[in-house]
């Protein structure tokens, strides 16, 4: 099933800013979607529109089949929001905010404090469960705007930069505690994130997204296809003649008589040549290993392709 649609999504703001531009997107239940872009390039406006928090200019969007501009509550009670600017209450501890957004969702205050008990666990809160969320440091603020959009058990969680500001520790609970929803309570989940590396610990699907196009979409081996034919081999090797005619190389020298070659290569059929012609020139090979690009390399790859593309229509 299909859980967040964008049919030529637009937003156009008042003032003329063009904040995205016929977005089309598709995705699918229990998936963990990166949707991954620089600053302003769109990624915020997307999440308020599909929880109805803006109107958009043109073409249309869906969550669960649900239109949020028309049914916004009904988006609500599926939908779990994280945004850079949650609306809690500093004077009340954070237990207490959380017992408060359960009565709005009409849940039982029983079941709510099971419920917010466990997920503060989980985010390592619970010793500051009575402690007042003015007194929280940011990442714990962070943690519990996550903690507050989950109350509700959400099948569809929007996180918007959810680890901006969390500390590395921090960071990998937040991203164990996503995992484990879309794996065990196959929640869909729609991350927001200029931050690949991260993204491409957890996600599944991705959207590549700049001033509000756009770029591509898909999982990181369609997207890898898109840029790159195969593999990165990389070398550590001593001596020898490193020409391999018609292949690009970039040397990275990383010690004493030592030298790191990556090389790029079709197959992984191309490998023992490589290495051959390595040793066969006198030189020693100490280790070898191919790599798939990362998603960072894919990314770059995509927006330099995109730009090509861009100057030759120019033309
Ligand atoms: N309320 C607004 N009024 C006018 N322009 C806005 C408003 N909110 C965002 N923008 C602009 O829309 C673009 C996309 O912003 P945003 O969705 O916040 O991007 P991202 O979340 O990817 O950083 C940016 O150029 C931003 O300056
Ligand atoms: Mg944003």
């Amino acid at each position: 099933m299909k859980v967040v649609v964008a049919d030529r999504l637009t937003k156009v703001y008042p003032g003329g800013k063009k904040a995205l531009d016929s977005v089309d997107l598709s995705i699918k239940e229990g998936e963990i979607f990166g949707f991954l872009g620089p600053n302003g390039a769109g990624k915020t406006t997307a999440v308020k529109l599909f929880n109805g928090m803006l109107q958009l200019t043109e073409g249309s969007c869906s969550v669960f089949g649900i239109d949020p501009a028309d049914s916004p509550e009904k988006v609500h009670n599926l939908s779990g929001v994280v945004t850079e600017h949650a609306q809690m209450y500093n004077n009340l501890s954070g237990l207490a905010n959380l017992m408060f957004f359960g009565s709005v969702f009409n849940i039982s205050e029983d079941e709510t404090k099971r419920r917010a008990l466990e997920i503060m666990e989980r985010l390592s809160l619970l010793d500051a469960r009575d402690q007042k969320l003015g007194e929280y440091s940011t990442g714990m603020r962070q943690r519990l705007s996550l903690a507050r959009a989950l109350i509700h058990q959400p099948k569809i969680l929007f996180l918007d930069e959810p680890t901006s500001g969390l500390d590395p520790e921090s960071a990998q609970n937040v991203n164990n505690l996503i995992k484990n929803l879309a794996r065990s309570k196959g929640t869909t989940v729609f991350l927001c994130t200029h931050q690949l590396r991260y993204a491409e610990e957890i996600c599944t699907q991705y959207g590549l997204i700049s001033e509000g196009k756009i770029l591509a979409s898909g999982s990181l081996d369609e997207l890898h296809s898109l840029v790159f034919a195969g593999l990165t081999l990389k070398l550590k090797i001593e001596g020898g003649d490193i020409n391999i005619p018609g292949r690009k190389f970039g040397i990275e020298y990383t010690g004493a008589n030592c030298n790191e070659l990556n090389v790029e290569v079709n197959s992984i059929d191309e490998i023992p040549g490589i290495v051959r012609n390595f040793v066969d020139s006198g030189g020693k090979v100490y280790h070898v290993s191919a790599h798939k690009h990362s998603l960072e390399e894919i990314y770059f790859a995509l927006i330099e392709k995109r730009k090509s593309q861009e100057k030759e229509n120019d033309q």
